[in-house]
């Protein structure tokens, strides 16, 4: 069964864009009194809504009355939403002076969320999974990646992997989890080599066996992973035919040379990255994803993604949603933010929450509202996409299809 959306005032496709380096937003494909054309999951065509009306008349229409754009429907390829708890007295403590390494090493961070993550069920897990997801939906974003992470022992790695794996399945977002066992050295291990290797010999097999995830995440920092550590470990993980991903420079520079080095799909963070490390993204197949709401969590800089997107690196952005660095969540908001200090044009500000996205991810069949692709499209309500990122995330998307059907 054919279906006909629209007529849409702008449909902003970003087909024709490049995977890699700078955009104008005069390179946008903007099709006025536009129209969707999707069969299944999938889209046909897109033009001008009364052509397609006429060209396709078996088509079931559905009329979208008003001033609403068009565009692919976004990805979030970086968060932490599998938690219990909250870190709101980190927060506090950071306003007061204190650092996010410095409230680390007195047993706060990362190891306070563990302890309240290791306490809750599986079921109430997948009930916070659920919860968010539905929240980044109504927001327009599709397609989650998902790390675990904050168990750090045997049981509870698996009980977050199993309960991301789940949520996924109870609600029509895509959801990409990835096994973040190795976020911080777990206090239950003597040092980061036993630890480490128990994540190889121990969790791996199981993962393996449930189909529980094929990506792995490490966090190269001081209080963290060391660069050596790291190195085994992803090169362990390789062999067996992982897709590698690497928490690197957000603190020390170092983490991004691992990820190019071995090959990771994607090295994200990249606040302290300079001219070299810059330059090494650039020439690679490591995509930076960026994490403003980690900027914005910290008090930080945001990391330099005007220098990547000239060096040519394909670059995207995400929301890092987590208790902790990145408790906000809203990534329209956050990557408008970047764009206006950044200096981003708008099509270089959704490349990366979209098709550049995706790709952080390894899927390449959504992001651009073109033939073959998913049909996951959103829509705001206003007549020029410029609307949406001046409103700084206070827009949000009002409609959402997900493979064809509108969901919300
Ligand atoms: O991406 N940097 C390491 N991990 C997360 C923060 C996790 C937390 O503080 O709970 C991040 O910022
Ligand atoms: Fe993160």
């Amino acid at each position: 069964m054919k279906k006909l959306t629209g007529p849409f005032s702008q449909i902003i496709t970003l087909n024709n864009l490049p995977a890699k380096g700078a955009i104008k937003d005069e390179q946008l494909e903007i099709i006025t009194d536009g129209g969707i054309l999707t069969e299944g999951d999938n889209i046909l065509q897109t033009g001008s809504f009364d052509a397609l009306a006429k060209a396709n008349p078996d088509a079931e229409i559905t009329y979208i009355d008003g001033d609403f754009v068009a565009l692919p429907a976004f990805t979030d390829c970086h968060t932490h939403i599998c938690f219990a708890g909250s870190r709101a007295k980190d927060y506090a403590a950071r306003n007061n002076g204190k650092t996010y390494q410095e409230i680390a090493q007195v047993g706060g961070g990362i190891w306070d969320t563990v302890t309240k993550t290791r306490e809750a069920s599986l079921e109430t897990l997948q009930q916070n999974v659920i919860v968010k997801l539905d929240t980044l939906l109504k927001r327009g974003i599709t397609t989650v990646e998902v790390k675990s992470g904050y168990g750090l022992s045997f049981d509870d790695e698996l009980k977050m992997l199993r309960a991301i794996k789940q949520a996924g399945e109870k609600l029509p977002s895509d959801v990409i989890s990835t096994c973040l066992a190795a976020h911080i050295v777990s206090k239950d291990f003597q040092n980061e080599a036993t630890y480490l290797q128990f994540i190889l010999d121990e969790l791996v097999p199981i993962i393996k066996a449930e189909s529980l995830t094929n990506r792995f995440d490490i966090f190269i920092e001081q209080n963290a992973f060391s660069i050596e550590g790291a190195r085994f470990y992803l090169n362990q993980l390789k062999e067996q035919g992982f897709e590698l991903t690497v928490h690197g420079d957000q603190f020390s520079k170092g983490g991004s040379k691992v990820a190019v080095d071995c090959g990771a799909v994607s090295v994200d963070h990249l606040e302290v990255s300079g001219e070299e490390e810059i330059e090494r993204l650039a020439k690679s197949d490591t995509i930076p994803v960026v994490l403003p709401g980690a900027s914005m969590g910290l008090g930080m800089p945001f990391s330099p993604a005007r220098k990547l997107l000239d060096a040519g690196c394909g670059l995207a952005i995400a929301s890092d949603w987590n208790p902790g660095s990145a408790p906000q969540g809203n990534l329209l908001n956050q990557a408008a933010l970047l764009g206006t200090y950044e200096k981003l044009s708008a099509a270089e500000v959704f490349a990366g929450i979209t098709f550049r996205a995706a790709k952080a991810l390894k899927l390449f069949d959504r992001g651009v509202l073109k033939a073959g692709n998913l049909a996951d499209f959103i829509s705001f309500n206003c007549n020029d996409y410029r609307e949406i990122l001046y409103h700084q995330g206070e827009l949000q998307a009002e409609k959402v299809w997900k493979k064809g059907n509108q969901i919300i």
